[in-house]
């Protein structure tokens, strides 16, 4: 659970088409928490929402955070409400910066890859990379130049930067060659933040091209099933709060949970934010979020209870 913070709203600005950039301030003191590269926040909206967006300014900035919006038209309420009723002077509650998309600085080269929003980790990871006078490149892919965000900001940064509008190219980008021209040397991370169909894509490509430093940043869930072996009924120890309940066939940890009084963050409830992150203490979790790594998901040591299940008899969790 990450602690609240007070936050003012201090600019809305039009990016691009159904795009919009949030700047906070903090309210609790001169700075913010600090962020690494590839991290997000929690917007606490009044109308009793939690959504998750992606910080976009210089992690070196500790006076503000900033965020782009995209109004989605499947919104379920959350950046419908960003765009049509924050305003700026608001005072509005945020929760601190995690991060499940982190950047690995050491690497030799960056191979960074944005599709329309998505573009909101990726500038983040470029400022930093610059910053620390890393290789990289940027390759940024949007339906045209007038949905096409901080395109601005990313030319000015200066790396090699690829840019694909497809109302101008006539179609999708080619990214298996794209990536194929960029990932063959070693040492290579690959990351990709954008619409659902373009990462699982950039996955395959990267995995036919023998590239393993992968890493995706998803705003919607992949379809994850059930494991075979997934328990129907399993007990639930809730160290913590030292509570224990059963899920019953037919219902989910995350009902279960909800169901007795215990303190659980939860935001997009798909798997893909990461506000439910939860320490595992015993037990084998059934993982079918879209946050953790295979190498996450087999160590067990934490889990998203929002969407995911039990596969032992009995679970612990550090509730
Ligand atoms: Fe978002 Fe569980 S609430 S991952």
């Amino acid at each position: 659970m990450t602690p609240a913070l007070n936050a003012l709203v201090h600019t809305l600005r039009h990016e691009a088409d159904d795009i919009l950039s949030l700047e906070l301030r903090p309210l609790d003191g001169p700075e913010f928490p600090a962020f690494s590269a590839g991290a997000h926040i929690d917007l606490h909206l009044p109308n009793g929402l939690v959504r998750s967006y992606s910080l976009l300014n210089d992690p070196g900035e500790r006076h503000r955070y900033v965020l782009g919006i995209l109004k989605d038209r499947a919104s379920r309420g959350g950046s419908r409400w960003v765009h049509e009723q924050l305003h700026v002077g608001q005072r509005i509650t945020i929760g601190s910066p995690r991060n499940h998309f982190a950047l690995h600085e050491e690497a030799a080269h960056s191979v960074l890859v944005a599709g329309g929003i998505g573009v909101t980790p990726i500038l983040c990871m470029a400022r930093r990379l610059k910053a620390i006078g890393r290789s990289f490149e940027l390759l940024y892919f949007a339906r045209s130049r007038r949905s096409a965000a901080f395109l601005d900001e990313l030319q000015a940064l200066g790396m090699p930067l690829h840019l694909h509008f497809d109302d101008e190219c006539g179609g999708p980008p080619a990214l298996r060659a794209l990536l194929a021209e960029r990932l063959g040397r070693s040492g290579v991370h690959a990351y990709a933040c954008g619409p659902a169909v373009m990462l699982d894509a950039f996955e395959k490509d990267c995995a036919a091209l023998g590239c393993a430093d992968v890493h995706v940043e998803r705003f919607t869930a992949a379809e994850v099933a059930a494991a075979t072996d997934a328990r129907d009924q399993y007990t639930v120890e809730l160290r913590r709060s030292g509570q224990v309940l059963t899920v019953q066939p037919g219902q989910s940890l995350l009902a279960a949970l909800k169901a007795v009084p215990v303190r659980l963050d939860t935001s997009c409830e798909e798997g893909v934010c990461g506000s439910c992150e939860t320490r595992v203490l015993a037990g084998t979790p059934d993982h079918r979020d879209s946050v953790l790594s295979a190498s996450e998901k087999a160590a067990n040591q934490v889990m998203m209870v929002c969407v995911s299940g039990c596969r032992s008899e009995r679970l612990v969790l550090d509730l």
